[in-house]
């Protein structure tokens, strides 16, 4: 696709044999067994990045995913797709979209068109519908403006066979050379289809009828809020906040995030179907996490905001040491608004691993009333380290949670009372070799003064996802170690009082 995305790939090829023998020569170290994640959505081969036309329909969540299944770095794309009827198990499907002339099929969105607004219903059936990009390569290395498109394809079997739309492309770009990834919703006031789309530096909003004819209605974002790099992956949602409506708009930024590359931040404000109007200009992070991208919420869900993101950064998304497979999807995450004060007009978005996740877990430890002088042992004898540690403290003061395994290499997430700050550190984590930035420390800012605060934190084979202060501040990344962590420390400088902790083992 972008010309800088096919030069970040190329040393990844020459890091990658490195990595491969180092991987080989160890007897222990099954790539597989080592780095397939155990929660997470991954596909069973080949290259996948964000998640796309997310939508949950008769009991079933689907999950469509931009998708490369002839190789493990990003190539041409299709939509790959997994359901899951509890966010937990997910089966991986058929593919379902594949490219075509018009182009590769990019990110996009899905909505079931209950009114048949279309006319792509049949006999009585809604038609499920994905709006999504088609990315003319051809066209790009001939130096064209007008490469990305947007198209349409409808499926009347829930999401097992699709047809393309004879029509596409249903909405042209003005030659612009980015305008992608259609996040359409219904909304409910003008009863009309509104498509986010992701412009270079800033998102426009489209309305439609009937999912085939869209008018721009206006734009937002052009010298406002964070410009490291191009806006891609928009996302509009609605909240009730107490009673008032709120939306949210959700934007993926790559590069410029707050800890390097890849990041996703979102604008608070009022929409009326025409134009968006920001309650401030402030800068504000989803996720301070290096490895949360391009993540969107379901459609069909009613009030509920899902979202799952993409678990890497494009940094070196094309060079992790996986070998069948590359990338795996976050957990799912509710996403709530909260105001910061009352009638203050300051939101918050905060998410939380969504409560369908407890029923994966069995609880192997729960203590209360610790006072830790400097160390709690997490390591259960029989499951090694814990998948999810929820804990809540009284007073707020500097800890460490450090993973490690007994060849030097250690994952530590933590706090700094004094800096206010949450850190992940993967200095010394394991492999770092396929990216020079890999191996860093993250932080993010807290977001509340409050005495007590709280952290969830779910682990898997390769990542962290950490939500603090009822998901206020929200980290995600990815580590390699070389061999299994099978050690887990809270470790306190200043002793800790806790009210609670609670581990859990995947069942
Ligand atoms: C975001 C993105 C989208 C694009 C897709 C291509 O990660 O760059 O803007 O549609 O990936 O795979």
């Amino acid at each position: 696709m972008h010309f800088y995305r096919i030069l970040l790939i190329l040393p990844f090829f020459m890091a990658q044999t490195h990595v491969q023998s180092q991987v080989q020569h160890d007897p222990v170290s099954n790539n597989e067994s080592l780095y397939r994640p155990r929660f997470h959505f991954t596909p069973q081969k080949g290259w996948m990045n964000d998640p796309n036309g997310m939508i949950f329909l008769n009991g079933q969540y689907h999950l469509f995913f931009q998708h490369y299944p002839e190789g493990t770095v990003w190539g041409p794309m299709h939509w790959g797709h997994a359901t899951s009827s509890d966010l937990v198990d997910w089966k991986e499907q058929p593919i379902s979209l594949y490219p075509d002339s018009i182009g590769m099929i990019f990110s996009g969105s899905a909505v079931l068109d209950k009114n048949n607004t279309s006319g792509l219903g049949r006999g009585g059936i809604a038609p499920m519908v994905a709006i999504y990009t088609q990315h003319n390569m051809p066209g790009e290395k001939a130096g064209r403006n007008d490469f990305q498109n947007q198209s349409i394809a409808y499926s009347l079997d829930e999401g097992k066979t699709w047809t393309k739309y004879a029509g596409n492309p249903v909405l042209k770009t003005p030659n612009l050379k980015d305008f992608r990834d259609p996040k359409v919703i219904w909304h409910e006031p003008t009863q009309k289809w509104i498509m986010s789309l992701a412009v270079a530096d800033h998102v426009e909003f489209y309305s439609s009828p009937n999912l085939m004819n869209w008018s721009k209605e206006s734009e937002i974002g052009k010298n406002l809020f964070a410009h490291g790099g191009v806006w891609e992956c928009p996302d509009l949602l609605s909240f009730n906040v107490n009673g008032k409506i709120v939306w949210v708009l959700l934007v993926s930024m790559n590069p410029g995030g707050p800890n390097g590359g890849s990041a996703t931040q979102y604008i608070v404000g009022d929409f009326d179907g025409q134009v968006f109007k920001p309650f401030t200009t402030t800068i504000k992070w989803m996720d301070y996490g290096p490895d949360n991208y391009a993540g969107v919420s379901f459609s069909n869900l009613g009030e509920r905001k899902i979202l799952i993101g993409w678990m890497s950064n494009w940094n070196y998304a094309n060079g992790v040491p996986t070998e069948k497979w590359r990338s795996a999807m976050t957990a799912p995450r509710e996403l709530k608004l909260v105001e910061q004060n009352i009638n203050s007009n300051e939101f918050l978005l905060v998410s939380s691993p969504v409560k369908e996740l407890n029923a994966g877990f069995t609880k192997t430890l729960s203590k209360e009333n610790i006072i830790s002088e400097n160390i709690v042992a997490l390591t259960s004898a029989v499951n090694s380290i814990p998948n999810r540690i929820d804990f809540n403290t009284l007073q707020v003061k500097d800890f460490e949670i450090i993973f490690s395994n007994t060849y030097n290499e250690k994952l530590i997430v933590g706090f700094d009372a004094t800096k206010k700050q949450f850190f992940i550190d993967r200095r010394n984590a394991g492999t770092s070799n396929f990216h020079e930035g890999f191996s860093r420390i993250s932080n993010a800012p807290r977001m509340t003064e409050d005495a007590g605060m709280d952290l969830s934190l779910l682990i898997d084979k390769t990542s962290v996802e950490l939500f603090a202060d009822g998901g206020r501040t929200v980290m995600t990344a990815l580590f390699f170690p070389t061999h299994p962590y099978t050690n887990c420390i809270l470790q306190t400088k200043k002793g800790m009082n806790l009210k609670s902790i609670n581990l859990f083992s995947l069942k």
